[in-house]
């Protein structure tokens, strides 16, 4: 089953707190659970609503994984009623309006969708675009479902209020009030979720969004209704500045561990150091993740220099021409490696055969993963990731993350 990530009871008392912060439950009222998993929020609403008094709303849980339901109806709650259901096909005619809505909604890519579900999705929600999330699609459908002057609480990967793919989705929430924002710690779920916040909305008239940082602070902002991506307004910063929660394969057309040799130094030099006798035809504009933003990146002042066509085919050493000649001085040192002497790798190759890239593309060099960041041991001999730069994405910070 899609997405399941389960909400812990903290977190669950918590998102019904801020849901009934400011609007509490009236007898009648009625609340949507919409992918429930195990209902942690119809738990926590009886809870606080016990806590305080309060009468429960009538509850309906809506989950497509009979398992989930089943681990649900074993909590015996009493207020909730389970539909085990497709919660992105129900229909208000059938299923009426909600005061509240809260959840923990699927977080499923476009790669885990059937072309069958995508198309069923681009057919119904304005915000099924582009590289589309599941939970994109849960805000649409939740509002859908929300009375006027209801309110939504969503707890989702803050992803959506910067991607391109959301610009739909936030063209649609332009229409009603966020109320607030809050970005909450990395570590809230137990399985991690990149960068979690929460989100409530008030179908209602667009006005002020409150917000809430990592590091506590809070501010009030106004939000744009176009679509626009809400980094700048949500971080107070420069849209160079954040983090934006890409990961490195979302910004770079390919990522190469690099020379097999792992001597970059001999292999990235000064455009100003480069010999007379080393044709342009080997040479590769590059820059190091840390000098993004410092260096002019139409002539960036490092080379890269490539054996490698424009196919992505390693040039046999007597088709080298001056590369070779370069090169020659450097041999003895490199054919010296262990990946050379031992393992029989060309002495001038890179780790894998580069698939075909514009010689105009910029490459990228990155620190390197410190063991277990990224895959085995092995890991630590990849010295530099060299990749393709394509937008101003800053990669550097994103890299940390994978
Ligand atoms: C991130 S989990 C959260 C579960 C629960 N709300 C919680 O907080 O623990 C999302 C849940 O949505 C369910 N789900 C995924 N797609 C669904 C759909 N189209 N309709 C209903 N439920 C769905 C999954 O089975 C999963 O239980």
């Amino acid at each position: 089953m899609k997405g399941y990530v389960p909400t812990p009871s903290d977190l669950a008392d918590r998102i019904v707190g801020r849901l009934f912060r400011d609007q509490v439950p009236v007898e009648g009222d009625r609340i949507l659970y919409p992918g429930s998993g195990s209902c942690p929020f119809g738990a926590a609403v009886e809870r606080v609503c016990e806590a305080h008094e309060w009468p429960c709303p009538e509850g309906h849980a809506v989950e497509m994984n009979p398992r989930h339901i089943r681990n649900a109806k074993a909590r015996g709650l009493q207020h909730v009623t389970y539909h085990e259901a497709d919660f992105l096909s129900l229909s208000t005619q059938t299923f009426g309006t909600f005061d509240y809505v809260v959840g923990n909604p699927p977080y499923a890519g476009i790669e885990k969708l059937s072309d069958d579900e995508k198309d069923r999705y681009r057919a119904h929600f304005s915000s099924a675009s582009g590289r589309m999330d599941l939970y994109f699609l849960f805000f649409e459908q939740g509002l859908n479902l929300l009375k006027a002057g209801g309110l939504l609480a969503f707890v989702t990967p803050e992803k959506w209020t910067y991607v391109e793919s959301a610009a739909p989705l936030r063209r649609l929430l332009g229409s009603v009030h966020i109320e607030e924002i809050e970005h909450i710690r990395e570590d809230a779920f137990e399985k991690r979720i990149t960068y979690p916040a929460i989100t409530t909305i008030r179908k209602s008239s667009p006005s002020a969004t409150e917000v809430t940082l990592r590091n506590g602070e809070t501010y009030t902002t106004a939000l744009p209704a176009s679509g626009a991506s809400w980094a700048a307004q949500l971080r107070g910063a420069a849209q160079l500045d954040i983090d934006t929660g890409c990961v490195l394969g979302d910004a770079v057309v390919r990522v190469s561990a690099g020379v097999a040799t792992g001597r970059d130094q001999i292999f990235v030099i000064n455009a100003d150091d480069v010999p007379d006798t080393l044709s342009q035809q080997w040479l590769r504009p590059t820059v190091s993740g840390r000098e993004l933003g410092t260096v002019d990146l139409a002539s960036p002042p490092k080379r890269f220099v490539c054996p490698y066509s424009d196919t992505g085919s390693l040039y046999p050493e007597d088709e080298l021409g001056s590369y070779r000649n370069w090169a020659e001085s450097h041999r003895a040192s490199l054919e010296a490696r262990f990946c050379v002497a031992k393992n029989g790798k060309v002495w001038y190759s890179w780790h894998e055969t580069i698939s075909s890239a514009p010689k105009s593309y910029l490459k990228m060099l990155l620190p390197s993963p410190t063991s277990g960041s990224i895959g085995t041991a092995t890991s630590c001999r990849v010295i530099r990731f060299i990749t393709l730069y394509r937008n101003e994405v800053p990669i550097s910070k994103t890299y940390q993350r994978i």
